[in-house]
């Protein structure tokens, strides 16, 4: 069969390969791709907001499946429209993706459910903001309502730098504001856990820590992501019922109580205290770079899976693992998450030689005349499978010293708090 990947990133071309070793692939496009998804798909350069066009390239070339890997094609309603035309899709609805596209739907299924997360106020003006802030407690966290590729969130540590956050939400730094969030700061440790869903049933999808801040230790600028490793050293049998029973189950019912169903991958993004999980935001995708992290665990046929999805069949499908341990480090362009220049060439890249427990999957990179060229922040992610952690990141690190870009860093310490 014919299946079409939606998105650019790691994660992405993650998903690729995984579909490249089922058997029942004899072709993938991945819309628009990077230069790594290049080698096994092929990349359709399309405007991801004309959906019009999306739709006649399926149907023209016959696709017979559609995973959409990114939230913003998912939160405009890309599934939907798709659905419309009888093309097979993998991805939640527009109405079951506002628990990523609006934060205070989320926050409203909560309180409904009692699912336990901060505590919150929804604000509506700058007024009302300035006389909620003289009752709070610091740090707390402001945040924008919509998406804002994981930049729409502040930690404020005093009443001065609150203001600041919200003048610039109601400013439109993140688009149109009509309202924002003013959160309780919780204290604890942070856990990406996933979940695969048909509707009907669902599965776990194993569980990783992502390293979010751009500097060693956890410092400095917040990012998509620098690295992750799998499984999150704080998940146990206990903690996992409490986040199913507390946390997922009762928001399937809030959607199913709202009339939709939920299909697709969730990321639910806790944040664990005195292994007690509180849910700091949903995802309505899988993360990156946890998707690069996990995906090179599974056993199971992806394929089956996602068709399985479609089908309503998850139930019938038992999702295997290979019993290692799984570390991702990123390699960004220097300048990230701020500016930084395009169009640089990684020359190093055929030095690169993996054995069967590496993986390197691309992100921001472009081929042009036989070159690779990095053209976004996050760029390369290395992947490494073992028993051991730390033999993981030292596998990466040393193929990372072999790529020796000078024009790019990484974090030297991902997974520092269960290696070192
Ligand atoms: P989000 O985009 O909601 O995932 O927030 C980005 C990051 O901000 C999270 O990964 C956390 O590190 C942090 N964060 C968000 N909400 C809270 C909270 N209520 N308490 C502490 N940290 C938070
Ligand atoms: N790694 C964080 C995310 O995918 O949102």
């Amino acid at each position: 069969m014919k299946v079409g990947i939606i998105g650019s990133g790691g994660r992405e071309h993650s998903i690729c390969l995984s579909l490249k070793n089922s058997s029942k692939i004899d072709k993938l496009f991945c819309f628009p791709g990077n230069a790594g998804t290049k080698n096994i798909a092929e990349n359709v350069n399309i405007d991801l907001e004309n959906f019009e066009n999306i739709r006649n390239f399926i149907i023209n070339n016959k696709i017979d499946l559609i995973v959409v890997g990114p939230e913003k094609p998912l939160v405009e309603g890309l599934v939907d429209y798709l659905e419309r035309f009888k093309i097979k899709v993998f991805g939640p609805n527009k109405f079951a993706s506002q628990l990523e596209g609006s934060k205070i739907f989320t926050k409203q299924i909560c309180k409904k459910f009692n699912i336990p997360t901060a505590k919150f106020g929804i604000i509506e003006n700058e007024d009302e903001a300035k006389k909620f802030l003289k009752s709070t407690n610091f740090p707390t966290v402001i945040k924008a309502d919509n998406l804002a590729s994981g930049k729409g969130v502040y930690i404020c540590n005093n009443e001065q730098e609150a203001i600041v956050a919200v003048k610039e939400i109601f400013n439109g730094k993140f688009g149109k504001a009509k309202n924002l969030l003013i959160e309780e700061f919780l204290e604890g440790e942070e856990m990406s856990f996933f979940t695969i869903h048909d509707g009907r049933t669902f599965k776990n999808f194993d569980t990783a820590q992502d390293h979010k801040r751009v500097l060693e230790g956890d410092r400095g600028k917040n990012t998509g992501g620098m690295g992750a490793y799998s499984p999150s050293r704080l998940i146990n049998e206990d903690l996992k019922n409490k986040i199913l029973d507390k946390i997922i189950k009762p928001t399937l019912k809030g959607l199913s109580e709202l009339g939709t169903e939920y299909r697709g991958f969730l990321y639910t993004g806790l944040m664990i205290v005195k292994n007690e999980p509180y849910l700091i935001e949903y995802n309505v995708r899988m993360g990156d770079p946890e998707c690069q992290t996990i995906l090179p665990k599974l056993k199971t046929d992806l394929t089956d899976i996602f068709l399985a999805c479609c089908e309503q069949k998850l139930s019938e499908i038992n999702i295997e693992w290979i019993n290692k341990k799984s570390l991702c480090v990123v390699v960004c362009s220097k300048g990230y998450p701020d500016t930084f220049k395009k169009n640089v060439e990684i020359e190093n890249i055929n030095n690169i030689h993996l054995n069967k427990d590496e993986f390197l999957f691309h992100a921001g990179t472009t081929k042009k005349n036989g070159k690779i060229f990095a053209v976004g922040g996050r760029v390369l992610n290395f992947i490494s499978l073992s028993e051991d952690l730390k033999l993981a990141r030292e596998n990466i690190i040393n193929n990372i010293k072999k790529l020796n870009w000078s024009k790019g860093f990484y974090r030297k310490d991902i997974g520092y708090k269960v290696i070192d």
